[in-house]
């Protein structure tokens, strides 16, 4: 089996983080010798939008959807605008491909100290609803620059996309040994599309009788997740308020540098996209200190979605043995390099 892949390793730390990915997903396959990666390079990165002003060049994205998958580093450069490298090149392929499934799992690798206490309970997976809603693009502004000036924002639910998030998330959560969904919303603040939101979710849960939901305000679940981590399993949330809260599951789980994500288009009529949580991290791009873990967890995710589950078991393990063993890169106080922890989790995977 060959799997083609594309890779987009964009900015700062993604270039180094992509690269040591890859280095792990060739020792699996040369371990496994039954399949095989072609990875073909994309240079869309904000180098190329300042040099030639463009993130993606023309018929870019029908060049994308010959892939089998997408391997996606990080973008964001302190040289353009955030709004702009963003909406660019991420949000492009993910709204292009309707990857409109956002799959953050969530728990605390062993020999991982968190700060949180009981944080070894977390075991959960965010499903942030990636199409639609507060990053649907709407929205303006009027008198620009005078003392009047007003910016709207306006979020966009569909019926349709919120039946087929919250359906994936169900789904999930069957699959799952707790088989527990959360909806998280602000329906009594936001009387309109979050309280569809809500309706659709309960229409949804007929035909899930085996899934145990519970429903959450998008504030009160903050608490929830680090005060009873052990009480969720797996939540569903809209595109703006998962972010904010996988964010902070990631940082409840030890660092933003381990936790992946994956967009995906379940109906597999474009290819998905797999990436670390994180951005490209100018502080430290260019040192050789990043944190490569997350990258690798997310070349799991990528391997499980390929049907490659012995190689992403493997990787799991050898990501798990790493981290036990302590050796560990800055973010999670220990002093190993990028190079360090490639050559290990490579080494590992050579020896099982
Ligand atoms: P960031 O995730 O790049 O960094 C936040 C903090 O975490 C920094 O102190 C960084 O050093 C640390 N960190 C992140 N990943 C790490 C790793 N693998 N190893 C060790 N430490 C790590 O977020 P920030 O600083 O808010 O944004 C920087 C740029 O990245 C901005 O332009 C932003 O727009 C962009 N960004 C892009 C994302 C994406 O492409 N999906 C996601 C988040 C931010
Ligand atoms: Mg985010």
């Amino acid at each position: 089996r060959t799997h083609k892949v594309a890779v987009i390793p964009g900015d700062g730390i993604g270039l180094e983080v992509i690269e040591a990915g890859k280095q792990v997903i060739e020792a699996l396959a040369k371990k496994s010798g039954d399949f095989n990666f072609e990875f073909e390079d994309f240079d869309w990165s904000s180098k190329r939008y300042l040099e030639q002003g463009e993130y993606i060049p023309e018929g870019g994205l029908a060049k994308l959807a010959k892939f089998d998958a997408i391997y996606f580093g990080a973008v964001g450069s302190q040289d353009v605008p955030d709004h702009v490298s963003l909406w660019d090149l991420r949000l492009a392929i993910c709204q292009g491909f309707d990857q409109y499934a956002n799959v953050r799992p969530a728990r605390v690798l062993p020999g991982v100290k968190s700060r949180l206490e009981g944080a070894d309970k977390i075991d959960w997976v965010i499903i942030r609803e990636n199409s639609e809603g507060e990053y649907s693009g709407n929205g303006g502004r009027v008198h620009q620059g005078l003392p009047d000036e007003i910016g709207t924002e306006l979020s966009i639910f569909s019926r349709k996309g919120i039946e087929r998030i919250h359906r994936f998330a169900f789904e999930m959560a069957q699959s799952r040994p707790r088989k527990k969904l959360t909806l998280v919303t602000k329906s009594n603040a936001q009387r309109h599309g979050m309280v569809l939101w809500d309706e659709v979710f309960f229409e949804v849960a007929k035909d899930f009788p085996e899934v145990e939901i519970d429903r959450e305000l998008v504030d009160a679940v903050t608490t929830r997740m680090v005060l009873k981590p052990e009480t969720l399993d797996v939540v569903v949330a809209t595109n703006l308020h998962a972010d904010i809260l996988s964010d902070l599951a990631a940082a409840l789980s030890g660092s933003l540098g381990i936790a992946p994500t994956a967009n995906l288009n379940p109906e597999r009529s474009f290819p998905s996209m797999f990436e670390p949580i994180h951005g490209s991290a100018f502080d430290i791009a260019g040192q050789g200190i990043a944190n490569p873990v997350g990258s690798f967890w997310t070349a799991a995710m990528m391997l499980e979605y390929l049907g490659e589950n012995t190689a992403a078991e493997r990787l799991m393990a050898a990501i798990e043995r790493l981290t036990e063993s302590g050796m560990q890169t800055k973010d999670l106080g220990g002093d190993a390099m990028t190079r360090d922890v490639t050559a290990a989790i490579c080494a590992d995977i050579e020896a099982q």
